[in-house]
């Protein structure tokens, strides 16, 4: 039994193509195609875990093939943000999705992927999206990934690109960037992967130190609680969100750049007459950013 699993895991560990051009990917794509195959895409920046993981396992039943991409883009991070310093574990990274026999890993350099520098066409999607929150805070920030994830979806070609509600405002960008240059592929949301206690699985959360680790899953309970006072027709909005502001402050984040209560299709603040709401916080605790969401659908809403 012992032999079966090892065999296979050496078995699955071939499975498991890297590819880092264009012309290659290309070549692969138009094969798979010929024979009647479908196609799913995983965009990544890779140091996977779970969460990622549960993207894949989507994808999987969604496709006949899947591949993910691993790039770290250049044209979404900040002049002050830590691009240099995103962690690259690719050899972790083969191993987890050779466990689950994914099919392909892109891997294209930045040179690939930009060939000419990174003054390019650039994707932009209607402000009142990408200015808003995360865009408020990262300027270009969803420039660079409507641009990196429009140009993947060329090079893929997928039927299906399977993205996480982790990101919400991203979703609603690349959503829109679809529908609005009628791209021809299917986007599929995934729902949040958390840790036992509640913690919404992220890269960055190996940054955080035990101290850190103990108070980084009352983000999810404020926005528990939140979600339930709306639930339960509390519609006083504002002051919602300044109660549970203080109240993270008081539970020990050293600041809150936003806590924000949103009609979940716009992300605009919401009114009253929203059906469907989603709370989006961003806190920081020490150097990291903690990033999380709930989305919540009012009663008799259609
Ligand atoms: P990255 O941060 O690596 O995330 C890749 C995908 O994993 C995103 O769709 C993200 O929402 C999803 N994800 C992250 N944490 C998750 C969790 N706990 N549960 C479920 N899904 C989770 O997002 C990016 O990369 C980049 O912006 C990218 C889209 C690849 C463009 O460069």
């Amino acid at each position: 039994m012992n032999d079966c699993v090892m065999n296979d895991c050496v078995m699955n560990n071939r499975l498991v193509q890297k590819i880092e051009t264009l012309v290659e990917i290309r070549a692969m794509v138009s094969d798979w195609k010929q024979a009647g195959l479908t196609i799913g895409l995983v965009p990544t920046m890779g140091n996977l875990h779970a969460g990622h993981l549960s993207l894949v396992e989507l994808a999987q039943q969604r496709c006949d093939r899947v591949v993910v991409s691993v790039f770290v883009n250049p044209l979404q991070f900040g002049p002050n943000e830590d691009f240099d310093r995103y962690p690259r574990t690719l050899a972790e990274d083969i191993e987890k999705l050779a466990a689950l026999q994914v099919n392909v890993m892109y891997l294209p350099s930045v040179a690939e992927m930009y060939p000419n520098g990174l003054i390019q066409t650039v994707i932009s999607v209607p402000s009142a999206i990408t200015n808003v929150l995360e865009g408020a805070i990262r300027p270009e920030h969803f420039d660079g990934v409507s641009t990196v994830v429009c140009k993947l979806f060329n090079m893929v070609q997928p039927d299906v690109a399977v993205f996480g509600q982790k990101d919400y405002q991203q979703c609603l960008v690349i959503q829109k960037m679809v529908h609005d240059l009628a791209l021809p592929l299917e986007v599929v949301i995934a729902p949040i992967l958390r840790d036992y206690d509640g913690l919404a699985l992220s890269s960055r959360n190996q940054y955080l130190s035990t101290d850190q680790r103990t108070i980084a899953p009352k983000l999810y309970v404020a926005l528990q609680d939140v979600a339930l006072a709306i639930k339960s027709g509390n519609q006083n909005f504002n002051a919602l969100t300044e109660v549970a502001i203080q109240r993270l402050i008081a539970e020990g984040f050293d600041s809150v750049d936003y806590f924000q209560i949103c009609d979940a299709k716009t992300v605009q603040v919401a009114d009253m007459n929203c059906p469907k709401i989603v709370v989006l916080a961003v806190v920081c605790l020490g150097g990291t950013r903690l990033l999380d969401n709930i989305v919540i659908t009012l009663s008799g809403a259609g």
